[in-house]
C-alpha cells in the first residue's frame, strides 16, 4: 500500500467554523476517500492553530484566560468533523505538548544549522493576516492609512526579533520548483509563487516580544516564535518529529498540503524554505483552493454573511451540500454560495438525474418483476455500448481525482447517468415486459449495474448516500471499492424498496 498524507490547514481558533473551513475539511475528505478506493494506506491529519495575536485578542474580548479559550473554541472544530462526516487519522492542537516539543525542536535545528540570527525588526504587521508586509504589498486607502492586501488592517512594530535567513533559499527554491513543478497546484498558483520568489525573498522575522501566547523560543524567555512557525510545525508534529526515525515520519513524510489561496505564500514559500533549511525534504504538494462569497459578497463577520456549516447543512442535507462544493466551481477557483445555485444543483443532478434513474428503475423492478433482477449477459450493442462507456469514465473519473480535478470527475459519473437515463427511455422495458421479458431483464441489469458502478465513483463525494444506494440494491457497503468496479458483483440482485435519496427542493423551501 502506498502511503498517502493528506492535511487540511489548521484552523485559528478565534471564532467558530464556517462554511471556508468546511470546503476545506471536506475537500480532503473526498480526495483521501478515494484514495482508500485506489487501496492507498491514507493518513489524514486537521485541527487547530491556537497562539498569536490574533486568539490571544479574541480570548481578552470574551474574557478569558488563553488556555481556556482555546480549550473552549478548539472544540467546536474538532466536534464538525465528524458531522461533516469526514474521516480523520489526528486532530493536532498546537497548544499540546507534542507539538511545543517538535517546534522547538525544528527551530534548534534551524539554528544549529546556523539559518536563525537575532536582530530587531522595524515593520508592518497585520494581526488579522497573522503577517509581517513589506509598504509596497500595501494598499492606500482615501485617508492614507495602509492596509494589507487581503484588507485587514496593519500597525507597525518595532521590537527585538530572530530572523530566518530566507533570502539565502531563493535560488534553492527556484531550482527545486523548476525541478518539481506538479507540486504546486494548480498551474495558476505555481506561476504566482514563482513570480513572487523571483521577486526577491527578505530575511523572515520569526519571533515577537510584545506578547506572551505563543510557544516559548528555546533558551530565550523573552521571546515566543512567530506562530506560523509554529502553526507550519503541526505538520511534523502529528507523525512523530522529532523522531525522524519513527515508522509514522518516515512512511508518511512528506505530505500532501490543501490550502486556501490566502496562506499560499506560508505553505509554497515559507515552509519548503524552513524544511530544507532543517534538512528535511519539502512537502510534496501544494494544492491552493479558491474563496467562496455569499450571495455575491465577500464572506465576512462585519458585513453578518457568513455561513453557518450547520444551518446550511441542515437545510439541504449534508451530501447535498458536499456535491454542490464540489461540483458547482472547478477546485481552485472562487465560488459564489448563493442560495439559487444549491437548489439548481441538487434538483438538477442529484434528484433529477440520478436519483430519478434509482427511482423509476427500481420501482419497476419492485413492481414488475418481484423486486428482482437476474444478471444476464445476452447483451446488444446497446447494453455494450453503455457498460463499455462506464469503464472510460472510470478511468477519465480515475484520472481528474488524482488531480484533484474534483469537479471535472463528478461530471465524468454525471454524464454517463444522463445516458443510462436515455438508454431507460430508449430500451422502453415497460413494453419488454408484454413482448420479452428476457430482454427486459438484461435492460434492468444493465441499469442496475450502471447504478452500482457510478455509486462507487460518487462514495468519497458523497458517501452516506452512497451507502443508501447500495443498500437499496442489496449489496454489501464493503463491496463499495474500486476493485470490483466492472465485475457485476452478484447473480441475482433483490432490490429494496426504493425511497428518494435526494428529495426535489422547491425555491421557497
Ligand atoms: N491558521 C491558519 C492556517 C495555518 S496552517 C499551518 C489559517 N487559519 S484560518 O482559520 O484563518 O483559515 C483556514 C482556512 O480557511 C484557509 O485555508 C482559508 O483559505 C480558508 N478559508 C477562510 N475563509 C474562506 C472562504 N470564504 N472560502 C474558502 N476558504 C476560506 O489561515
Amino acid at each position: 500500500m502506498n502511503p498517502f498524507y493528506i492535511t487540511t490547514p489548521i484552523y485559528y481558533v478565534n471564532d467558530k467554523p464556517h462554511i471556508g473551513h468546511a470546503y476545506t475539511t471536506i475537500a480532503c475528505d473526498i480526495i483521501s476517500r478515494f484514495n482508500k478506493l485506489l487501496n492507498n494506506d491514507v493518513y489524514f491529519l486537521s485541527g487547530t492553530d491556537e497562539h498569536g495575536q490574533k486568539v490571544e485578542k479574541a480570548a481578552i474580548e470574551k474574557n478569558y484566560s488563553s488556555q481556556d479559550f482555546v480549550d473552549l473554541m478548539s472544540e467546536n472544530f474538532r466536534k464538525i468533523v465528524p458531522y461533516l462526516n469526514c474521516e480523520i487519522n489526528d486532530f493536532i492542537r498546537t497548544t499540546e505538548s507534542r507539538h511545543k516539543k517538535a517546534s522547538q525542536a525544528l527551530w534548534m535545528k534551524l539554528n544549529d544549522n546556523n539559518q536563525i540570527y537575532l536582530s530587531n525588526y522595524e515593520g508592518w504587521y497585520s494581526v488579522r493576516d497573522e503577517a509581517f508586509y513589506s509598504e509596497n504589498e500595501l494598499i492606500k486607502k482615501e485617508d492614507d492609512k495602509f492596509v494589507a492586501p487581503s484588507g485587514a488592517s496593519v500597525e507597525w512594530v518595532k521590537e527585538e526579533s530572530y530572523f530566518f535567513k530566507l533570502s539565502e533559499w531563493e535560488n534553492k527554491l527556484l531550482d527545486y520548483y523548476q525541478s518539481y513543478p506538479d507540486s504546486i497546484k494548480p498551474k495558476s498558483r505555481y506561476n504566482e509563487v514563482i513570480s513572487f520568489i523571483k521577486s526577491g525573498l527578505k530575511d523572515l522575522s520569526i519571533s515577537r516580544t510584545t506578547f506572551k501566547w505563543g510557544v516559548q523560543v528555546p533558551n530565550n524567555e523573552k521571546h515566543v516564535m512567530y506562530v506560523w512557525i509554529d502553526a507550519l510545525c503541526n505538520y511534523l508534529t502529528s507523525i512523530g518529529y522529532p523522531n525522524e526515525k519513527k515508522p509514522e515520519f518516515i512512511r508518511y513524510w512528506p505530505g500532501i498540503h490543501f490550502v486556501g489561496k490566502d496562506i499560499l505564500r506560508f505553505h509554497a514559500v515559507y515552509w519548503p524554505a524552513f524544511l530544507m533549511a532543517a534538512n528535511l525534504d519539502p512537502p510534496k504538494t501544494i494544492f491552493a483552493h479558491g474563496w467562496w462569497t455569499n450571495e455575491g459578497q465577500k464572506i465576512s463577520k462585519s458585513i453578518g454573511n457568513v455561513i453557518d456549516p450547520y444551518d446550511i447543512i441542515e437545510r439541504y442535507g449534508l451530501d447535498q451540500i458536499r456535491f454542490f462544493l464540489f461540483r458547482e466551481v472547478p477546485f481552485g477557483n472562487d465560488g459564489d454560495f448563493s442560495k439559487e445555485a444549491i437548489i439548481r444543483r441538487i434538483n438538477s443532478d442529484l434528484s433529477n438525474n440520478l436519483g430519478n434513474l434509482i427511482q423509476r428503475v427500481c420501482s419497476f423492478i419492485k413492481k414488475n418483476n418481484n423486486s428482482q433482477v437476474e444478471n444476464s449477459f445476452n447483451f446488444l450493442e446497446a447494453d455494450k455500448i453503455l457498460l463499455n462507456l462506464s469503464l472510460k469514465k472510470f478511468e477519465n473519473y480515475k484520472s481528474y481525482m488524482k488531480n484533484y480535478e474534483i469537479d471535472k470527475a463528478i461530471k465524468e459519473i454525471f454524464e454517463l447517468l444522463s445516458l443510462a437515463n436515455i438508454y431507460v427511455d430508449n430500451q422502453e422495458p415497460w413494453k419488454l415486459k408484454k413482448t420479452d421479458t428476457q430482454r427486459m431483464n438484461v435492460v434492468l441489469s444493465v441499469c442496475v449495474e450502471i447504478i452500482r458502478r457510478s455509486t462507487i465513483m460518487l462514495y468519497p463525494i458523497i458517501p452516506n448516500s452512497s451507502k443508501k444506494i447500495f443498500s437499496i440494491l442489496n449489496l454489501n457497503i464493503k463491496d463499495i471499492n474500486f476493485d470490483n468496479y466492472d465485475k457485476f458483483t452478484k447473480n441475482k440482485i433483490s432490490i429494496k424498496d426504493p425511497f428518494p435519496i435526494f428529495p426535489r427542493i422547491e425555491i421557497n423551501d
